[in-house]
């Protein structure tokens, strides 16, 4: 049956997205014989994102087949998929191309789903064995996630019995993420344990786990070797033509205009787009408590150096060129559990029941904007109400600023009572207040103002239908009509708090990922996330969602091979909401949007790893003003706002003004070579060093290594993509050989070579059991050079360098593509596995206004009146709307923007254009003037 239904949608896909109609292509012919690909039954024989020549010329032409033989991913070499030169007359090709790119997209995130989920938390034998009468990826619940006994909810969710989430725990969402799911109340709480998305076996490549992670990585590797100061200052260094302008991100004197530090920029994606990743992060995931880790302190490298392949000690003359610091030291990652894992047997193969070492996600991992409101006592302390109307955050108003924006108010500071690390004087007071800069000072100060610009239009519709049902029920008594007068502050809180969120996921969804992935296929599968490909159009959104809870619920893990397909016709946003007779009494309506894929929702580790985005951080912001756009009137350093110093600048400045010159400066793009001088020399008031200082982009590093997280090239093959064999692989073979740009990556990939080195390789050591040659022979020590050759350390790369390095993207990704598969997965999952942004996404929960608040983002809708990259009637992107709803000054600067994250002066062209030009009237804009001569 399974095989049947997914045919039957993977059919339907093709047919309405690819248009397959041109049958005189001989490529698509002998596309449509062979039938959908089957979805992968063992690991090593994943998809890799490659398709068969003749997939690949009825997709894309020529182009797509000049490209099959690289490691990166097809889809990208499609009709329609880049910008205008990508568009074919033929309006068939176009589509075949777009729809062949999302069956790719969807053939990966099935496989993801099947091969990639790993639990740390004990419930990973349970997930391979099954249980009696069901399979292990339709395990729904399992008692890892019950509360145990010290839980002070223990006796509420029912105790030693079964134990269900009701009342009070179900309303909202709680302070520690607690009954988010009913029947799994631990799930996703704080101080739960991240999950991994790679084999236990290939994570701590440098202990030398297994033979084959010998044979992979030989002796080469320990925490500090390759020497992650090295790495930092020989491949992750922005090269400056000024230095002096520059002064290490310090800029000029008093933040005076001509301080110049160079970056690379990415044309299409802004500074706010930078920041706004850090607080989503702050949301998801921490591994530190509090802004610190375990308590000893430890050595971060700058000792030694690969010479002629040799490692040897850096001389006071290396340490003095390179620039780094020996002496520099920070405390050690926490561990939450280092034991040897037990093993079990299936199937005759000896499986880990968890990692070898596993760590604690100290924040919720639902998207709950915790940083916001808090994610247990100590940082729900922080989190400060106005004392006149407890439904509303406290702000406060500034002297000497007078604009409607700042009228709302401004957030106010911790205070003497507040819990902190003494770092953090002086900056607001917020419930994640850690690595405070200008960027996180405006986010918080920016939905603060829409918390209470939901509150305020409630209490609206309060004063003038006081009797009227406002949506709202209790749990422990739904039959009760909740009218606008009897919503308590605290119930209108935590309603905000959840609109809030909703908004904050969706602004993710369809407005951040689409401009950081900016092409028409992630375009349609976002929005497909959210709304559904269908788009509530096409062929019986309501049948398919009845497949989809029969899917749910069927004992079989083939069910999870069509689940998310199927999804992505209605969407995975409110996802069983809509059902027929839903009760707030049953919590399998409640509950029964959700899908966990048979194992519990975490981030994994390896999430963490691709969200260490420091180059996207300029060193220095252009900062602008509201009456004369064009201008910049200062180099603001971001080291100069960092923690308590953010505040003043945001106060005094005004907040409008932070988003205009945030909302019109490019990024700095994610690639080696590129990160914040400043952050290099982070100075740390609490550290014991004798430099106070930490290199923050060596520290991505050695955390990855602490953790565990594979090597770029393993980590590629556990997660389906094709691995690289050289150091050149990097360089982009789209360009011309003869261009700066090919010649740039030339220089990289021998910069890796010098850092990383060579060795001579050992055709008879097998390196991984993840995927084999094309032959079906084992992948070796030799990746198909011959035998006892030199070959390059490709295996030993860091993830965080690897990825950096890869040029060869998907038009318009600001991200690699060994990044994007790990959003493809766990940004899903998010989703799929959040009862509040699917089948309790309800005015029971969310009030009547806070759905509509969230589904036309704002109190009514508004659509742009132009089209945008071909897509006529598009509401108002949901950031902008909040942004003009939270600082109305900025109303006619907003005017021209069709997405908050795309910078703001630019012309966006036709279709997907990444050039850089000022729209008609910013001609006058300074960051459009050509670059200086070197
Ligand atoms: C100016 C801004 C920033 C500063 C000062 C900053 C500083 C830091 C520091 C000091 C750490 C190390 C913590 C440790 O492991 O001991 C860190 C970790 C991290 N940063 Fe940043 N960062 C900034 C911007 C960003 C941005 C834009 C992102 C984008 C997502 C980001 C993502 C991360 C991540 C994912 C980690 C690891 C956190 C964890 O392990 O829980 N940071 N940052």
């Amino acid at each position: 049956m399974f095989r049947a239904i997914l045919v039957a949608v993977l059919s339907c896909l093709a047919l309405s997205l690819t248009g397959c109609s041109e049958s005189s292509l001989e490529g698509c012919v002998e596309t449509l014989a062979g039938g959908p690909l089957p979805i992968a039954t063992a690991r090593d024989q994943r998809f890799q994102g490659k398709v068969r020549e003749s997939t690949a010329r009825c997709r894309g032409g020529e182009v797509a087949l000049k490209f099959l033989n690289t490691p990166w991913v097809d889809w990208a070499n499609y009709y329609a998929t880049r910008d205008a030169a990508s568009l074919e007359d033929l309006e068939t090709r176009n589509r075949r191309g777009i729809g062949g790119a999302l069956i790719d997209l969807e053939y990966a995130r099935v496989e993801l789903l099947k091969f990639n989920l790993f639990d740390n938390a004990g419930t990973y034998q349970q997930y391979v064995t099954g249980r009696p009468g069901i399979d292990g990826p339709a395990l729904k619940t399992w008692a890892e996630m019950r509360l145990p006994p010290t839980h002070p909810s223990f006796a509420d969710v029912g105790g030693a019995g079964e134990q269900v989430c009701t009342g009070a725990l179900i309303r909202g969402r709680t302070l520690t993420g607690i009954c988010n799911d009913l029947r799994n109340p631990l799930m996703g709480s704080s101080g739960t344990l991240f999950a991994n998305n790679a084999e236990f076996e290939s994570l701590f490549p440098d202990t030398g786990l297994n033979a084959i992670a010998r044979n992979r990585h030989g002796d080469r590797l320990s925490l500090l070797k390759p020497d992650p100061q090295v790495i930092s200052r020989r491949l992750f260094t922005r090269a400056q033509s000024d230095p002096t302008a520059c002064g290490d991100g310090h800029g000029n004197p008093g933040a005076a205009k001509g301080g110049d530090c160079d970056y690379k920029k990415a044309p299409f994606f802004n500074v706010l787009a930078a920041f706004w990743i850090q607080f989503m992060t702050h949301d998801w995931f921490s591994n530190l408590e509090e802004g610190h880790n375990a308590p000893e302190s430890m050595n971060v490298g700058c000792t030694s150096q690969l010479v002629a392949g040799i490692d040897t000690p850096l001389t006071p003359q290396d340490v003095a060129r390179l620039g780094c610091r020996p002496e520099d030291a920070i405390d050690k990652g926490f561990v939450a559990d280092g034991t040897a894992p037990q093993t079990f047997t299936q199937g005759g193969r000896e499986y880990a029941t968890r990692a070898p070492k596993t760590f604690r996600n100290t924040n919720t991992a639902w998207w709950d904007a915790s940083q916001i409101y808090g994610y247990d006592e100590t940082s729900r302390r922080r989190v400060k109400r106005d004392a006149t109307d407890p439904a509303r955050l406290q702000v406060v108003l500034v002297e000497g600023r007078s604009t409607a924006g700042d009228r709302q108010g401004y957030l106010p500071l911790l205070d003497a009572s507040d819990p902190k690390l003494p770092d953090w004087s002086g900056q607001e007071a917020v419930a994640f207040p850690d690595n405070w800069t200008i960027g996180m000072s405006f986010f918080h100060n920016v939905f603060a103002r829409e918390h209470n610009q939901f509150v305020d239009e409630f209490r609206r519709r309060a004063a003038r239908t006081p009797d009227a049902d406002s949506g709202l029920r209790n749990p422990s008594n739904p039959a009760r009509i909740i009218r606008y007068r009897d919503v308590t502050a605290d119930e209108l809180f935590e309603a905000a708090r959840l609109v809030v969120s909703a908004e904050i996921a969706k602004i993710h969804t369809i407005e951040w990922t689409p401009q950081l992935l900016y092409n028409e296929p992630l375009f349609r599968g976002m929005n497909g996330n959210w709304f559904g490909l269908l788009n509530g159009e096409g062929p019986l959104p309501d049948s398919l969602e009845r497949t989809l809870l029969r899917l749910r619920d069927a004992p079989s893990s083939r069910a999870n091979d069509v689940y998310s397909i199927v999804a992505s016709g209605p969407g995975i946003f409110g996802q069983g909401s809509g059902k027929r007779g839903w009760s707030l009494s049953n919590p399998d309506d409640v509950n029964g949007g959700t899908n966990h894929f048979g194992s519990p929702f975490n981030f994994p580790q390896e999430f963490v790893t691709v969200y260490r985005l420091h180059p996207l951080v300029p060193d220095l912001i252009e900062y602008r003003e509201t009456g004369n756009p064009d201008t910049i009137q200062s180099h603001v350093p971001v080291i100069e706002t960092f923690r308590g110093k953010a505040t003043p600048f945001v106060r005094q400045r005004g907040l409008g003004n932070w988003a205009l010159s945030m909302g019109r400066q490019r990024l700095g793009l994610l690639a080696l070579q590129n990160h914040p001088r400043f952050l290099q020399n982070l100075r740390i008031e609490r550290l014991q060093s004798p430099t106070k200082q930490i290199d923050v982009a060596a520290l991505d590093i050695i955390r990855d290594r602490e953790h565990g997280v594979p090597r770029f090239n393993e980590f590629r093959r556990q997660y389906g993509l094709r691995q690289i064999t050289s150091f050149d692989d990097f360089i982009d073979r789209r360009l011309p050989p003869d261009s700066p740009e090919a010649r740039n990556q030339a220089q990289l990939a021998s910069t890796l070579r010098e850092v990383y080195g060579q060795h001579r390789c050992d055709v008879s050591k097998q390196i991984t059991v993840a995927q084999r040659n094309a032959d079906g022979s084992p992948i070796d020590d030799c990746l198909g050079h011959s035998n006892g050759s030199m070959v390059d350390n490709v295996e030993d790369l860091d993830t965080v360098v690897g990825y950096l390095a890869e040029a060869t993207r998907p038009h318009g990704f600001a991200i690699s593509e060994t990044q994007f598969v790990v959003f493809i997965l766990n940004a899903s999952r998010r989703l799929f596995s959040d009862r509040f942004l699917t089948s309790s996404f309800r005015p029971e929960f969310y009030t009547t206004l806070g759905v509509d608040w969230v589904n036309n983002n704002g109190p009514q809708k508004m659509v742009e009146p132009r089209a945008i990259n071909g897509h006529d009637d598009q509401p108002v992107s949901p950031l902008k709307r909040v942004l003009m709803r939270v600082m109305p000054e900025l109303e006619s600067e907003l005017a021209h923007v069709a997405n908050a994250f795309d910078p703001w002066a630019r012309d966006r062209g036709e279709y997907y254009s990444l050039e850089w030009r000022p729209r008609s009237d910013a001609r006058n804009d300074e960051a459009f003037r050509p670059p200086r001569a070197p």
